[in-house]
């Protein structure tokens, strides 16, 4: 077992790196715990002694169960399982149900403690770090959200072996975003080790561990998202308008990865970086979008999506190109025929490419 510590505004927080739900055998009093539904029934016997007491919530983890809508039901739950400001709220699952969790601590009561064991990559190697919560409203996603880190993380790759293949690669899509960001050495490592990551759980958890100490340098210099943490949106910006455009048939992950694909291919159309380093990153980001299948992006969607970026100011897109690997910078550009141009070029390329 070894640990990370991350600081943040409300006090270091601990990701520890470990067996799987070490320390749940036992519910503590004043504990409330929040499920993934699917995670247990997958992990009944480990998780028996959670499942059999009667404050513990489970969730299916959808978006619409990610939305304000369905909050009232949630808190109404702890409500009346005598829930107090000395309690603790403890998540397990994916993103969705941290989510829902994070946004629960921070709300109910005026703020309680939360602990979390992430369950899926993207959990693991991404979003367990980093203070946020997210919530959707309506049919419009993570509009609401606050900052509110949980007090300890326990990571197990050892649970990773039950998710589908294409929510590993959304996770890998998080991973390799946060290599890029690093550098060529750790672009190079990851090249390298890619083919080998889903069938080796010791070395994936190398490279969850190298994605949260990435994500760390730049949460910590920044956990409020005004400057150096933005790069983050690497992918991010590209990434949600597919997500919207497809009506969320892509992943998360997923479109992150056709979105770094993306703003690499406009990164070498600006003359940002040369041929040879967009086809590097090319090998990488397609072998782990390329397995879902060409994607149909539908153009008109996808700029009305696009245009509503949160970063944007009037006539300007916010993009976070790249340089090189190590060189990720977020700037505005106009958003005139010469970018669209380049935007219907990549489109035309993922709806039809094999390689
Ligand atoms: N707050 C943040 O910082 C942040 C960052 C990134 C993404 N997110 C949010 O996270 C969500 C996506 O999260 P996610 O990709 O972790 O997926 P998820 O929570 O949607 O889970 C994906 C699927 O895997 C299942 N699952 C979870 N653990 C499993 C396991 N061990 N074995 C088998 N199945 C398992 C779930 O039931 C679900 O069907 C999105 O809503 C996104 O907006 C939040
Ligand atoms: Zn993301």
């Amino acid at each position: 077992m070894s640990e990370l510590i991350i600081q943040s505004h409300r006090g270091p927080y601990r990701v520890a790196f470990g067996t799987p739900f070490a320390g749940l055998d036992a519910v503590q009093p004043n504990t409330a715990v929040i499920v993934d539904r699917r995670v247990a029934e997958l992990y009944a016997k480990p998780l028996a002694t959670v499942l059999a007491t009667p404050t513990t919530l489970l969730i299916e983890a959808t978006e619409a169960h990610k939305s304000l809508e369905r909050m009232p039901e949630y808190a109404l739950h702890l409500i009346n399982s005598g829930l107090k400001r000395d309690w603790t709220l403890v998540a397990i699952g994916g993103g969705i149900i941290q989510d829902i969790v994070c946004f629960l601590a921070a709300t109910l009561l005026r703020g309680l403690p939360w602990r979390f064991y992430p369950t899926t990559l993207l959990a693991q190697a991404d979003s367990c770090i980093g203070s946020k919560s997210s919530i959707n409203v309506g049919k419009f996603k993570n509009q609401l959200g606050t900052f509110t880190p949980p007090t300890d993380i326990h990571v197990s790759t050892g649970v990773l072996k039950t998710l589908a293949e294409g929510d590993v690669r959304s996770g890998l899509g998080e991973v390799i975003k946060v290599h890029v960001i690093s550098g060529w050495d750790d672009v190079n490592a990851l090249s390298r080790d890619y083919p080998r990551l889903q069938a080796d759980p010791a070395l994936l958890e190398q490279y969850v561990r190298r994605s949260l100490e990435i994500k760390r340098l730049r949460i910590e210099a920044d956990e409020f998202d005004q400057g150096p943490r933005l790069v983050l949106n690497y992918g991010h910006t590209f990434g949600h308008a597919i997500e919207s455009a497809t009506a969320y048939a892509v992943p998360h992950g997923i479109g992150v990865t056709i979105g770094m694909d993306f703003a690499n291919f406009v990164s070498w159309k600006f003359g940002l970086i040369d041929r040879a380093t967009f086809d590097t990153l090319h090998a990488l980001t397609f072998a782990n979008y390329g397995p879902s299948g060409p994607v149909v992006i539908p153009e008109a969607a996808f700029f009305s999506a696009l245009s509503r970026d949160k970063k944007n100011r009037a006539g300007d897109v916010a993009l976070v190109l790249l340089r090189r690997p190590g060189d990720v910078f977020l700037d505005r550009y106009p958003n005139d025929e010469r970018f669209k141009d380049i935007c219907r070029e990549f489109l035309a390329r993922v709806a039809t490419r094999a390689s």
